[in-house]
């Protein structure tokens, strides 16, 4: 197992646990997707797995291992050689993430060389060979390209290179779709199968479309109010939901071309 959640729980200041004893284990090379309305608690659950619980958010009890070692008692200087490396995360939208008024290449290349010795040649090539891997063709352009000049999409792409380009052993996405069009959205997401396929990446993705979830994953974990309602392997969970609130979810999903995604 790459990441295993042992009964986690984590509350925001004084309130109450947003999560309640989290248990989840995901295995080398597998996508999983929490699924759930707003405010279930997806994104805590898998900042807490990179370390970056927002605004007083603490892990209140269990534990959570990453290759066998518990991350909650790392160091800094021992987060600082996982994260990007061995794990790293994507957001809605990577565009917001980088410098408007500096180009994306000089960005890119600060970013491998913060993490690997490097020269700054090399570091452009494997950032421009990352562009590539994420359907940007003319990645050269892009690469001497700034934030605005680009769609949300081809932001989204970039982004990922760069969660990519250490070839992690997990990437935490946060919603990697949802800010763009249906046909981007797919496009993506078909990328993300790929490098899946090329390099056993696992993927913990968040998503509140049960549809992207149906498409990509292998596994689905249903949450409400912060609570793993019901989770089981992409067929099960979509075939045989026990639980009523799954089944909601399931008839909330949009069908395509009459066929529903699976
Ligand atoms: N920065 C924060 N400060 C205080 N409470 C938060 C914060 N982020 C999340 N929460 C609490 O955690 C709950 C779950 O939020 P979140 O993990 O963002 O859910 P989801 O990603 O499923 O929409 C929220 O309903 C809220 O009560
Ligand atoms: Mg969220």
């Amino acid at each position: 197992m790459i990441l295993q959640f042992r009964n986690i729980s984590v509350a925001y200041g004084d309130g109450g646990p947003s999560l309640t004893g989290f248990t989840l284990d995901v295995a080398a090379g597998e996508i999983v997707a929490l699924v759930g309305e707003s405010g279930s608690g997806k994104t805590t659950a898998i900042r807490t797995a990179i370390g970056l619980l927002p605004g007083g958010g603490e892990v209140v009890d269990g534990d959570i291992l990453f290759n066998g070692k518990s991350l909650l008692t790392l160091s800094s200087k021992e987060w600082q050689a996982l994260r990007g490396r061995q794990m790293s995360m994507i957001f809605q939208d990577s565009g917001a993430m980088l410098n408007p008024i500096r180009r994306i290449g000089s960005q890119f290349v600060e970013y491998i060389r913060a993490h690997q010795s490097v020269q700054k040649q090399e570091a452009w090539e494997l950032g421009r060979v990352m562009l590539e891997r994420m359907g940007l063709p003319h990645s050269e352009t892009i690469m001497n390209s700034y934030t605005f000049q680009l769609s949300g999409g081809m932001r989204q792409r970039v982004g990922i290179a760069m969660a990519m380009v250490f070839q992690p052993r997990i990437l935490l996405a946060d919603e990697p779709t949802s800010a763009l069009d249906v046909t981007t959205q797919s496009q993506i997401i078909r990328q993300m199968l790929e490098l899946r396929g090329k390099y056993g990446t696992a993927i913990l993705l968040v998503t509140h479309n049960l549809g992207v979830a149906a498409y990509m994953a292998d596994r689905i974990i249903v949450m409400k109010d912060g609570r793993i309602v019901e989770q089981g392997t992409r067929e099960s969970l979509l075939h045989q939901p026990a639980a009523s609130y799954t089944r909601d979810l399931l008839e909330a999903v949009p069908s395509m071309r009459g066929e529903r995604y699976v």
